[in-house]
């Protein structure tokens, strides 16, 4: 395993969330390409490495970064990051991402934990779910609500935004899903936290690098949050 050093605890930093420092000794750096089959994300704010360390003294690694289907990536190639965090003791991991805010009263910059996980109709990998439960909400993020995973990379049209908020949605964004149903088939506990980097249909041009620069503002809040989370993590690993 390319000697990654093992921890209990896994954290998946999406877009412009620069979640690392929450680790007060980061020891290693292990970027994707070290990795056999692991390729390097080819997204903006994606940095494509692993980095482990400690986070008050329980060990944890931190994925900088993730890869998308919208890269042209098949199932197996896009939660190859998963297998890598499992193959290194992780059996909790937090998949973080950027979302839009579907529901009206979300601010950029709001923290939401998913409780439950749902994939848009027609994009499929094999055996894809319906509909999945997230195993645990981290507290302290404020709100709480339904996880809707499209494709991408383009963001959502008016009626499309309209489905997913027939659908339930609470949030919108490109990952998660896929990484979610590979470490609940390796019988990890996850959880899914987005940061609302813009409110769907408010007529503003989303941009990937503006979902970028507020993932970073948000970041310091989302640092404190899992910082609590961990301090009260009950390592039996
Ligand atoms: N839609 C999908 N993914 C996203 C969005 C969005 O509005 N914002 C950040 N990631």
């Amino acid at each position: 395993m390319a000697g990654i050093t093992r921890a209990p605890i896994g954290i998946v930093a999406g877009s412009g969330l620069d979640l690392h420092d929450i680790l007060d000794c980061a020891v290693m750096n292990l970027p994707f390409d070290t990795f056999p089959g692991l390729v390097p994300s080819n997204v903006d704010g994606h940095e494509g490495a692993f980095v482990h360390g400690t986070c008050q003294d329980v060990p944890v690694i931190v994925q900088c970064g993730r890869l998308h289907f919208y890269e042209g990536l098949d199932y197996d190639t896009l939660v190859r990051p998963v297998d890598i965090l499992y193959e290194a003791g992780v059996r909790t991991i937090v998949f973080t991402n950027a979302a839009g805010g579907l529901n009206p009263k979300l601010r950029p910059g709001d923290l939401v934990g998913a409780t439950s996980v749902d994939a848009w109709p027609f994009v499929d990998w094999p055996d894809r779910p319906e509909t999945m439960q997230t195993d645990f909400t981290v507290p302290g993020c404020g709100h709480e609500g339904k996880y809707m995973w499209v494709h991408g990379p383009s963001y959502e049209t008016p009626a499309e935004i309209a489905a997913l908020i027939a659908m339930g949605g609470t949030v919108v964004g490109m990952s998660a899903a896929p990484e979610l149903y590979r470490a609940q088939s390796l019988g990890m506990q996850a959880a899914v936290i987005s940061c609302v980097t813009n409110v769907c249909g408010s007529n503003e041009v989303i941009s990937h690098d503006d979902v970028v620069t507020v993932a970073e503002r948000s970041s310091e809040r989302f640092r404190d949050v899992l910082n609590t989370w961990i301090v009260t993590y009950n390592v039996t690993d």
